[in-house]
């Protein structure tokens, strides 16, 4: 698929970091985004008008499941509005996700946390994903980009709560893809280590909570994190590419650009 034109995507949080990166250039693209965030963004609205982009913007906390409920059936009317558009191509990004609460497995005890950190991770992406399945059969091309994480694959002191919902996103991501739902395709994604509002928590967060602080500081200061724009740019690429979900556990630093 060489060209953006008439594609609809969905994508969640889209306040800041990697999601704010990634609805900015698909604002700027023809087709239709609709996105769902805790705030709506003015800034979208205006470049979706320039971009000429059917916008849709829905504003939800995601951990909240009962404005969940409302948010999907949201979705669903702008999904089925834009599909009246006869796009090439309709996808979704699950990208709006949690770090916190970081600590070591003795101090995890803060339930609201936990269940916060999990409803937005992977509960509310499954529950998302459902109603995106339901909305768009008989599409003649879906797409399902999860934002996991290397934590998802590697044990990390103290990210015990994040780990685990990362790994979720892995196995749920096999499981629609042995599925076989009709002309889907899904791959969750790690996207690297980028300069967002999420490194600024993990390089403040209590060096006791998480040992592996000075790792991401020393990132920062010799300049290594990869830069939200580039990466958004790079995984909007590989979602356009005709390969893609021929790797369903996907890292983006895998992929040449
Ligand atoms: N940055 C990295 O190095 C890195 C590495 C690996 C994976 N990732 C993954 O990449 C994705 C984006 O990360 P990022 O670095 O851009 O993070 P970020 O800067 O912290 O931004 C996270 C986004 O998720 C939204 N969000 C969080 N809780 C929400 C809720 N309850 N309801 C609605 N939206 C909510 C935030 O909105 P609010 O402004 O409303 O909080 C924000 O728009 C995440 O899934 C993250 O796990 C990031």
């Amino acid at each position: 698929m060489s060209t953006h034109e008439n594609t609809v995507t969905v994508l969640t949080g889209c306040t800041k970091g990697l999601g704010l990166a990634m609805a900015t250039q698909l604002a700027a693209q023809a087709g239709s985004l609709i996105t769902l965030s805790r705030l709506v963004m003015p800034a979208l609205t205006e470049a979706a008008s320039k971009g000429q982009t059917r916008l849709t913007q829905i504003a939800v906390d995601l951990g909240d499941g009962q404005a969940l409920e409302a948010a999907a059936q949201q979705m669903r009317q702008a999904i089925a509005q834009a599909l009246t558009q006869k796009p090439t191509s309709v996808r979704i990004i699950h990208n709006a996700g949690l770090v916190h609460p970081v600590a070591p497995a003795d101090r995890q005890t803060d339930w609201e946390a936990i269940n916060m950190a999990f409803n937005v991770n992977i509960t509310a992406p499954i529950f998302l994903n459902a109603h995106f399945l339901q909305a768009t059969e008989g599409a003649p091309d879906r797409r399902i980009m999860l934002i996991s994480s290397g934590a998802g694959r590697n044990g990390t002191h103290g990210w015990d709560v994040y780990c685990a919902t990362k790994a979720a996103m892995d196995r749920y991501a096999e499981v629609v893809d042995v599925e076989k739902h009709a002309n889907t395709r899904i791959s969750s994604m790690a996207p690297g280590v980028i300069d967002t509002p999420m490194q600024e928590t993990i390089r403040t967060t209590p060096l006791d909570k998480f040992p592996n602080r000075q790792r991401f500081e020393d990132m920062k200061a010799q300049g290594v994190l990869a830069q939200a724009p580039e990466t958004a740019r790079r995984l909007l690429a590989i979602l356009q590419r005709d390969d893609y979900g021929r790797t369903v556990i996907d890292d983006v630093r895998n992929h040449t650009f």
